[in-house]
């Protein structure tokens, strides 16, 4: 099975269920009308609902994976610090009562990667630890220079993830249990656009959490050097 093949198993499959559920409920309202009592039905459209929003999400991310295709990468030398800023003010009109703090490293040197694509991986991983943190909680963003790698972490005060849940992250469409992701939309591809994203510009990510103490996203890019950008801009 290529890539492509199985994410097309996967959507299909995530599609059909609530299609299903849309379909099934629609004629039972349709059928059943006069039997069926209003409280009832006023349960039944609201799965209806529900099920439609939940299309919609998937719809969207869909798109940001078909846009993302790996060969459109562009790497380019980037300043982080000044490229974490400038994403800053959009999470922040999306969580307004949280506390963002930039901790930067002031004597970073530039990396290597498509700053288009490193909005996207941090964008992607503020949204989830406003999302599943209090309101007005702190959100940490910090980078620093270890060895010769930059090393950006986004650190919240929020639910946290449990160990045995680690390994489902950064699968396509997995979302954990929490009382938080009930609450909040998504659709569980953000994590899964992220890892391809950052392993894709020769990078990493990973985590450390604990249940309910937090967690803390922590991404390694390698420095800018000359004979790399040479070697991928040959690539391209
Ligand atoms: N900072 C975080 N703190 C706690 N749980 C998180 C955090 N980020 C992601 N998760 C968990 O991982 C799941 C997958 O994340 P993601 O791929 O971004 O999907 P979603 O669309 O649900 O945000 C989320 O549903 C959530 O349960
Ligand atoms: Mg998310």
């Amino acid at each position: 099975m290529t890539i492509q093949d199985e994410f097309l198993s996967t959507v299909s499959h995530e599609m059909r269920t609530p299609l299903t559920s849309i379909r099934g409920f629609s004629q039972t309202l349709l059928n059943s009308w006069d039997r069926i009592d209003d409280e009832n039905k006023k349960k039944f459209i609201k799965i209806i609902e529900e099920q439609s929003n939940r299309l919609i999400n998937l719809v969207e991310n869909i798109l940001t994976v078909s846009k993302n295709n790996i060969s459109n990468i562009v790497m380019q030398k980037v300043d982080i610090n000044s490229s974490i800023e400038k994403i800053l003010p959009v999470v922040k009109e999306q969580h307004k009562t949280h506390n963002f703090i930039i901790i930067p490293d002031k004597k970073l040197p530039p990396a290597l990667l498509d700053e288009d694509k490193f909005h996207q991986i941090m964008t992607n991983l503020i949204d989830n630890a406003g999302k599943y943190s209090p309101e007005g909680s702190k959100v940490i963003i910090s980078t620093q220079l270890i060895g010769d790698t930059i090393s950006i972490k986004v650190k919240d005060e929020g639910v946290g993830i449990k160990k045995e849940d680690f390994c489902k992250l950064f699968k396509k469409f997995s979302r954990l249990e929490n009382h938080l992701t009930s609450k909040t939309q998504g659709n569980g591809l953000g994590l899964y656009i992220t890892k391809q994203l950052v392993e894709n510009m020769n990078g990493k990510i990973e985590v450390e959490s604990e249940e309910n103490h937090g967690s803390t996203f922590d991404i390694r890019f390698p420095v800018y050097n000359e004979e790399e950008a040479i070697k991928c801009s040959q690539k391209s």
